[in-house]
């Protein structure tokens, strides 16, 4: 049992170093990338730093290198929040990932005013150049594009967001090349949600992403990969396998990366005990990477967070009302149970999927 051997042990009269110690560690033998989420208001937390600075290579600004928190009135730029994750990466020898330059939900109020009424490229282009052109190389993955495309609006599967108004279809090809312009050796991303189940929306969005990944091959825009959030949810049925491994096969056929960008699970069940809730979303998240995680064109992988009590993902009034009767007594459901760590900072059955999965696929 590889398991149980303590690190450093003595194997068949030989030194063996023992089982990688942490994520980042563990991700790397599988060639791979492990990184997470953090916002910059966390980092005052000493053990979710220790955590940080342990198991993650990679750093996603979860805030603060959006357009509306960096700019939140035209020409007035905070870089506090972002400059302070960065420094912390830098002092740990990790690198960040850029999140993200354009979102319909991050555009600030002037930004988006001046699009609307015809205020040209120029703007763009200034928040892209000075975003990108402040943290260099430390910087080697954009999320350029967030969220472009949208079921049920438009034939071609684009999201009618303001930059698509202003600028037409092609304003996607235009942002990489402007990011592409201001950081020739980073690789771009168009990072994109809900393309994980068997269902009919992550079915058309799969097909319109795909389209616009090939749309933009052809024209040769600078665009080095795909980014798979997984926001996983046990309340969403089996994951696509076959259809993920398809999609990420063809995404490789265009000579592109996959990164799995945002990793974690959404709970449905919050009555069972916390060891067989952290099983289940175990065993939902190794099914997923089982299904991503064997194409060599998967170079990364990031969760949103790494300990409970900084997941987006809540326990909502509606996740309650399904259980009539329960935490009467005053007791709660507690957090999400969604990230390798619980709020304590204690590994959860999570953190041994991800090992495990990484243990499954070596790399050279
Ligand atoms: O910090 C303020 C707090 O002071 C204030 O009282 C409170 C009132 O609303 O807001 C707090 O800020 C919130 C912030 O999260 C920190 O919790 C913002 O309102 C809220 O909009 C913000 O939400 C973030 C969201 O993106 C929008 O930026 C989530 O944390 C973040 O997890 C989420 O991340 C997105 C990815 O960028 C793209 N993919 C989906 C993912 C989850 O929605």
């Amino acid at each position: 049992m590889i398991a149980s051997v303590a690190a450093g042990a003595l194997v068949g009269g030989r030194s063996w170093a023992g089982p990688p110690a942490t994520l980042a560690a563990a991700a790397r033998t599988a060639g791979l990338r492990f990184g997470a989420a953090v916002r910059a208001s966390a980092l005052d937390q000493p053990r979710l730093r220790d955590i940080l600075a342990r198991e993650a290579a990679t750093l996603t600004p979860e805030l603060e290198l959006k357009w509306a928190a960096l700019e939140p009135a035209a020409g007035r730029r905070d870089v506090a929040g972002a400059d302070r994750i960065a420094a912390f990466a830098r002092s740990h020898g990790q690198r960040l990932r850029g999140h993200t330059l354009l979102w319909h939900r991050s555009v600030p109020d002037w930004a988006a005013r001046e699009l609307a009424s015809g205020g040209g490229w120029g703007i763009v282009d200034h928040h892209v150049t000075a975003t990108v052109g402040r943290y260099g190389a430390l910087v080697d993955e954009w999320d350029v594009v967030n969220e472009p495309i949208e079921i049920g609006a438009r034939a071609d599967g684009l999201r009618a967001n303001v930059f698509l108004e202003a600028f037409g279809s092609d304003y996607v090809a235009r942002a990489l090349r402007t990011a592409h312009a201001a950081a020739p050796r980073a690789r771009l991303f168009v990072n994109e949600y809900d393309l994980e189940y068997d269902l009919p929306t992550h079915r058309a969005r799969r097909a319109a992403l795909l389209r616009l990944a090939t749309t933009l091959a052809r024209r040769g825009a600078p665009l080095h990969g795909i980014g798979i959030q997984a926001h996983l949810d046990l309340g969403k049925g089996m994951i696509a396998t076959d259809e993920l491994r398809g999609f990420v096969a063809a995404l490789a056929a265009l000579g592109l990366t996959v990164a799995i960008t945002e990793l974690d699970c959404k709970e449905v069940d919050y009555i069972r005990p916390a060891d067989e809730r952290d099983r289940l979303v175990a065993a939902h998240v190794a099914g997923f990477l089982a299904a991503v995680l064997p194409h060599p064109a998967t170079s990364a992988v990031s969760c949103w967070g790494l300990t409970d009590d900084q997941s987006w993902l809540e326990v909502t009034a509606a996740d309650r009302a399904r259980f009539p009767g329960a935490w009467a007594d005053g007791s709660s459901p507690g957090l999400n149970r969604g990230l390798p760590f619980d709020a304590a900072g204690r590994p959860k059955a999570m953190r041994d999927a991800l090992l495990a999965a990484f243990a499954a696929h070596p790399r050279s």
